[in-house]
């Protein structure tokens, strides 16, 4: 059963109360719980953290090059636009990696439309709120079914 990582960075812990004009009324555990049905659907399992500090993102990144862990998914909020150490965390991975953001970043602030980490991604979501998370899911598993026969 392929298993999936879903991170959390910085903020996301405030989901629901948090602007919810730009980010939903979705707490946390609804952005998780999308992902998981999405997830058990077809067939594999999603193990979820979030953190607010990026020692703690860093050390789950690293965890993941040996845990089993077969594809990352990431919103890491703030820090994808600015955390070169994330970055570099993420390049050192061999799966698959999506990043998601509720939000469409490139319609908000200037520092928002960069992300240092999208660059070491195998695709970005953006701007579906909510429903980016199973699109997330999904495209995951496409990018590991896609590995898989090549292989
Ligand atoms: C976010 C977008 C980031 O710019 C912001 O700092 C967040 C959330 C999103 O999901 O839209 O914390 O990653």
């Amino acid at each position: 059963m392929p298993r999936i990582l879903l991170l959390h960075g910085p903020n996301l812990s405030q989901l629901g109360s948090r602007d919810p004009t730009i980010y939903g009324d979705a707490t946390l555990a609804d952005v998780v719980a999308a992902a998981r049905a999405e997830a058990i659907g077809a067939g594999a399992q999603l193990d979820d953290e979030q953190h607010e500090g990026e020692a703690d993102l860093l050390r789950r990144l690293h965890l993941a090059r040996t845990d089993g862990t077969d594809a990352v998914v990431i919103n890491a909020g703030a820090l994808t636009h600015y955390s070169f150490a994330l970055r570099d965390a993420l390049e050192m991975l061999d799966v698959p990696i999506v990043e998601v953001h509720l939000s469409n970043i490139h319609a908000r602030e200037e520092f928002r439309h960069t992300s240092v980490t999208g660059a070491v991604a195998d695709g970005i979501i953006a701007g579906f709120g909510i429903d980016g998370y199973p699109l997330a899911v999904r495209a995951a598993l496409a990018l590991l079914d896609r590995r898989a026969a090549a292989t």
